[in-house]
């Protein structure tokens, strides 16, 4: 091979979650996979496999892409927070930060991550639909503001703010009856939705919460769902919230934010098109500036809490091929040393992902096989039907497509120690999530003196 050139075909390099591999991508002289400047197989070699490997140039461009996007379509004051719900570290929090994002945080340890990896308190929002009053107050006592989802946040607030203390910062969240999980999207009354107000009760929420002292409402939030392709669902909802703030400010509510959470759709196959991040943003600006414009009000500060679409096709993850077992006639088995505890959203969802061999990724494919993980559990299937080479046991094998939902989601089950993770920039790799060994899965285990003693 002569020159190094870009793995995937046709990249848009301004707008990430379009191409399912990182921007950096390329195959060098060699034929070899390189992502952030560095060889994919020298560093499976290096940290070992399962490995994480996330491309920071890629991030950089996408959080950019949210920024560049905001401040281009929308008049008013924006801020992106990044979902960390999608991929949640120390290295990540200070990577979004220092792009001028902030963050969404769901639990305690979300929040610890958010605030040590240096995001600033008032850039970052606590969700969640039973938080924990420990949660409630390490939100609270830093500044932070947090998402009211249900009736028991504000019994428990009004609990635990005490009297003649600063007010607790507030945004609502509200089910907008906009239900888009799929490709599909429907417009109901009521959703079954385990988050947030329904539409119905939004008035008299923001009623009771107007004669709370320790409250001070200040935006309002909705999130109609992930991996969405069409960009109507997103137009409607600006519509709903900004009815929502309209009602909101009349009865009183010094409302300065709208969030329209996040769910931008990405590319995981060749054949998927999702909207670039610069269209989805121009949808959502340009609704809510047209809507307030019509009812003569004030822009409010544009929020959206994009997860997936900032980090997911940052991410590979490299796996060592193993056992192999032919069923003539049926079906080819290929097993690699991870699957459903590093990536659970096969058998969870039955989503499907792009990958090839790291050190041939150009090489023609010659049979079909399917890539079954380690786990004990028949439906532990990486990829089915996959074209590849053939392949030998010990050949490195990368997935793309891994940057969301996969470290966060992932478990132990089997006690399969979790997988080292990297960023790579410029042809540096730095260990960002250290390999779990065994012993460590052990740590909290107690084996009471009553059972020893019983030999
Ligand atoms: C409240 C909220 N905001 C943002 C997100 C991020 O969504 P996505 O990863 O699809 O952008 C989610 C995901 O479930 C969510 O629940």
């Amino acid at each position: 091979m002569a020159n190094r050139q870009r793995y995937e075909a046709g990249q848009d390099l301004l707008s990430p979650n379009r191409n399912f591999a990182p921007l950096t991508s390329e195959v060098d002289e060699q034929g070899l996979l390189n992502v952030g400047g560095c060889k994919l197989s020298s560093l499976a070699k290096r940290y070992g496999t399962p490995l994480y490997v996330l491309d920071e140039t890629t991030i950089r461009a996408a959080c950019r892409a949210y920024k560049d996007a905001l401040i281009k379509h929308y008049p008013g004051p924006s801020l992106a927070l990044y979902a960390s719900k999608a991929n949640s570290s120390l290295a990540l929090s200070c990577v979004v930060a220092s792009e001028g994002l902030g963050l969404d945080a769901v639990s305690e340890g979300e929040l610890l991550t958010a605030l040590k990896g240096g995001v600033p308190t008032n850039q970052i929002v606590l969700h969640g639909n039973n938080k924990s009053d420990q949660e409630l107050l390490l939100a609270y006592e830093n500044g932070i503001r947090i998402v009211v989802d249900n009736q028991h946040d504000i019994d428990r607030l009004s609990q635990l703010v005490k009297p003649g203390k600063r007010a607790a910062e507030l945004m609502l969240r509200f089910t907008p009856g906009i239900e888009c999980h799929t490709h599909e999207y429907i417009r109901t009354g009521h959703l079954d939705s385990k988050f947030g107000f329904d539409l119905d009760q939004l008035e008299s929420i923001l009623i009771q919460l107007k004669g709370e002292s320790w409250a001070r409402l200040s935006g309002l939030h909705a999130h109609i769902g992930s991996q969405i392709f069409e960009l109507e669902p997103h137009k409607d909802l600006t519509g709903v919230m900004v009815d929502a703030l309209i009602l909101a400010r009349e009865i009183g509510h010094p409302i300065e934010d709208l969030n329209l959470g996040g769910g931008l759709g990405i590319r995981y196959l060749e054949s998927d098109d999702p909207p670039s991040i610069e269209d989805w943003v121009k949808v959502i600006s340009n609704g809510v500036k047209v809507a307030c414009e019509s009812k003569n009000i004030d822009l409010p500060r544009l929020l959206c809490e994009p997860g997936r679409s900032l980090i997911a096709n940052a991410g590979i993850t490299i796996y060592t091929l193993g056992s192999r077992k032919e069923i003539p006639g049926l079906r080819t088995y290929v097993s690699v040393d991870g699957g459903m505890s590093d990536n659970p959203r096969p058998i969870t969802y039955q989503s499907s992902y792009t990958a090839c061999l790291v050190d041939r990724p150009f090489d023609r494919a010659a049979e079909k096989v399917t890539i079954a993980g380690k786990h004990c559990e028949s439906g532990d299937i990486l990829l089915k039907d996959l074209s590849l080479p053939f392949s030998k046991s010990g050949e490195f094998f990368a997935v793309f497509g891994t940057g969301a939902y996969n470290s966060s989601m992932g478990s132990n089950y089997n006690r399969i120690p979790r997988p080292a993770g990297i960023l790579v920039k410029d042809g540096q790799s730095d260990l960002i999530q250290r390999r779990e060994q065994p012993e460590d899965l052990l740590q909290y285990d107690i084996l009471p003196v009553r059972l020893i003693e019983l030999g």
